[in-house]
């Protein structure tokens, strides 16, 4: 597998694309901004398939949703369902940095079975926050950073739920699993168990 790192839009927005060689897909993870570079970027694979998926709705990892699904031929984005009503909201929008919604946001559908990844929920950051895991390798949106989480006053946002999500669903993966995280650096489940405070219990 392949993982290409994309620094995306006003924000610093992590877009990744993961690439399978043995069956050639490519999936998009949170197309957050710079259409026409994640584009570009994608193109360079030889692919057999592509899909959009999305940590969750929140405009700074979606706002090239629509320009990607265009270039590329995708009719849908993946997304928990939670989320999909504030994805399709008329306020997903965060003036001056993205002064509009999507025009045309490409139709959002459930995560399915698939033999290429699977999902975790994890509510908090937004009701519909998804972990999405390749192996042992987790895109976890904005819900875990480096010594870090993600903020809970946003709308859908939830104190408490961020926390089971940390620490029910993340610490139980392995120490070895490799989190690639919405904003900021590449960690991993151990680092985190041993040095995040919001995880470690030193953060008061
Ligand atoms: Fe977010």
């Amino acid at each position: 597998m392949i993982v290409k790192t994309l620094e995306v839009g006003p924000f610093g927005t992590n877009c990744y694309l993961v690439f399978i060689e043995e069956n050639r897909h490519l999936y998009i993870v949170d197309p957050g901004d710079d259409g026409e570079y994640i584009v570009a970027e994608a193109k360079k694979f030889d692919y057999s398939k592509v899909e959009l998926l999305l940590t969750h709705f929140h405009i700074d990892h979606i706002n090239a949703a629509e320009f990607c699904a265009a270039a590329l031929g995708c009719d849908f984005v993946r997304l928990r369902t939670p989320d999909h009503a504030y994805y399709l909201s008329s306020s997903n929008c965060l003036p001056p940095y993205f002064p509009e919604p999507l025009k045309n946001p490409p139709a959002p559908r459930e995560y399915e079975e698939n033999s290429d990844y699977r999902v975790l929920a994890l509510p908090g950051h937004t009701p519909g926050g998804a972990g999405i895991l390749f192996g042992n390798d987790l895109f976890c949106g904005d819900t875990l950073f480096l010594n870090s989480c993600g903020r809970t006053d946003l709308p859908g946002g939830d104190d408490r739920e961020i926390t089971r999500s940390l620490l029910d669903v993340l610490m139980a993966l392995p120490d070895d699993v490799k989190a690639y995280c919405g904003h900021g650096p590449v960690t991993t489940i151990g680092a985190e168990r041993r040095n995040n405070p919001y995880i470690n219990g030193t953060y008061l």
